[in-house]
Order: structure tokens, then C-alpha cells, then sequence
């Protein structure tokens, strides 16, 4: 892939392993100044990536239900100091219609969880960071890119 500055691997056992990713990704986002931050998710049905986005935000404080996205396209979250948009863009056709989403109206320091993000062609802007889940056995394994400065400055501190 081109255009990464950073990349690391890991092993997840179970969901709970998952989730605690997801949880210590939130806890690298701390120091992050005040700019849109997009997290790319990819991997089959069943991966892991609501799993994953689940950790983060319930890390961040969202103490509900965090519910898959595949029906409204995006969820939002007002949480403090970053609002946060989780998406799941599986059953978008082609990247014209994220824009009654619009998008560039959201909050400057907006972070966004976008599972399926290939199915936006390039109406999504580049990614921070672009994670891969794959199958592996009954676990799974996680990839993490990089593929801007604070995108290494996040992973970095993984
Ligand atoms: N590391 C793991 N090992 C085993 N099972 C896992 C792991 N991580 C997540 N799972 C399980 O995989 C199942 C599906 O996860 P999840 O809904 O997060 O997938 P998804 O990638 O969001 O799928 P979709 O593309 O349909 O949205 C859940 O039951 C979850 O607990
Ligand atoms: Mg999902």
C-alpha cells in the first residue's frame, strides 16, 4: 500500500481482545489536536469492525448501546472533546449519496469510524489511519496503516 509512514499487527483472540483494542486506540487519540480524524475499517461481514468501534467509543465515555450502523449509514455521538460519527457504508451504491449526509457540515474535530468505506469510491476524503481485520481461525488478526502525521502520531502511541 502506498503512502503509509507506520503500520503495526496484532492477534485478537475474541471480541472482548477486539473491544480492548478498540479501547487502547480511543486512549492514543488523547493528545490529538483539534482536527477531523477518519479511521478507515475494513474486512469481511462479521470481522470485527463494529466489535472494534464499540471499544473506542466506549472508552470515550459512551456508556449506551452501540448499535451497527448498516441501516441509518451513520450514528453520531456527542462526546466530549470530540464528537465522534460511526458509519457503515455496505449498502451505499456509490459515493454521490453520502451527500444529503453532508459531510464537510460536520464539526471540525469530528472523528469518524467508517466501516466500509470502499463503497464511497473517493467522496470520503483520505484516511488517518486504515485498519484490516481478517479472519484467522476463530480469531482474528488486525492490521493498523498509518497514512498521515496524525495518523503515525496515534499509532505511535498504540
Ligand atoms: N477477535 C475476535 N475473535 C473472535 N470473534 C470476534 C473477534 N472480534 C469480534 N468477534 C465477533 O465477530 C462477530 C461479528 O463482529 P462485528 O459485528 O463487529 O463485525 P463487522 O465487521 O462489523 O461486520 P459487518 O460488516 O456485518 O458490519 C461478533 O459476534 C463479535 O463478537
Ligand atoms: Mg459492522
Amino acid at each position: 500500500m502506498s503512502g503509509v509512514l507506520s503500520e503495526q499487527s496484532l492477534s485478537l483472540a475474541d471480541g472482548d481482545a477486539t473491544e480492548a483494542a478498540g479501547a487502547r486506540l480511543a486512549a492514543a487519540l488523547a493528545g490529538l489536536p483539534d482536527v477531523r480524524f477518519q479511521i478507515f475499517l475494513h474486512g469481511d461481514l462479521g470481522a470485527g469492525k463494529t466489535t472494534f468501534s464499540r471499544g473506542v467509543l466506549c472508552a470515550l465515555g459512551y456508556t449506551g448501546r452501540v448499535p451497527s450502523p448498516t441501516y441509518t449509514l451513520i450514528e453520531p455521538y456527542e462526546l466530549v472533546p470530540r464528537p465522534v460519527y460511526h458509519m457503515d457504508l455496505y449498502r451505499l451504491r456509490d459515493g454521490a449519496e453520502l451527500e444529503f449526509l453532508a459531510l464537510d457540515d460536520l464539526p471540525a474535530n469530528a472523528l469518524f469510524l467508517v466501516e466500509w468505506p470502499e463503497r464511497a469510491g473517493r467522496a470520503l476524503g483520505p484516511p488517518d489511519l486504515v485498519l484490516q481485520l481478517t479472519l484467522d481461525g476463530a480469531a482474528r488478526k488486525l492490521h493498523i496503516a498509518a497514512m498521515s502525521v496524525s495518523g503515525a502520531a496515534v499509532l505511535g502511541h498504540f
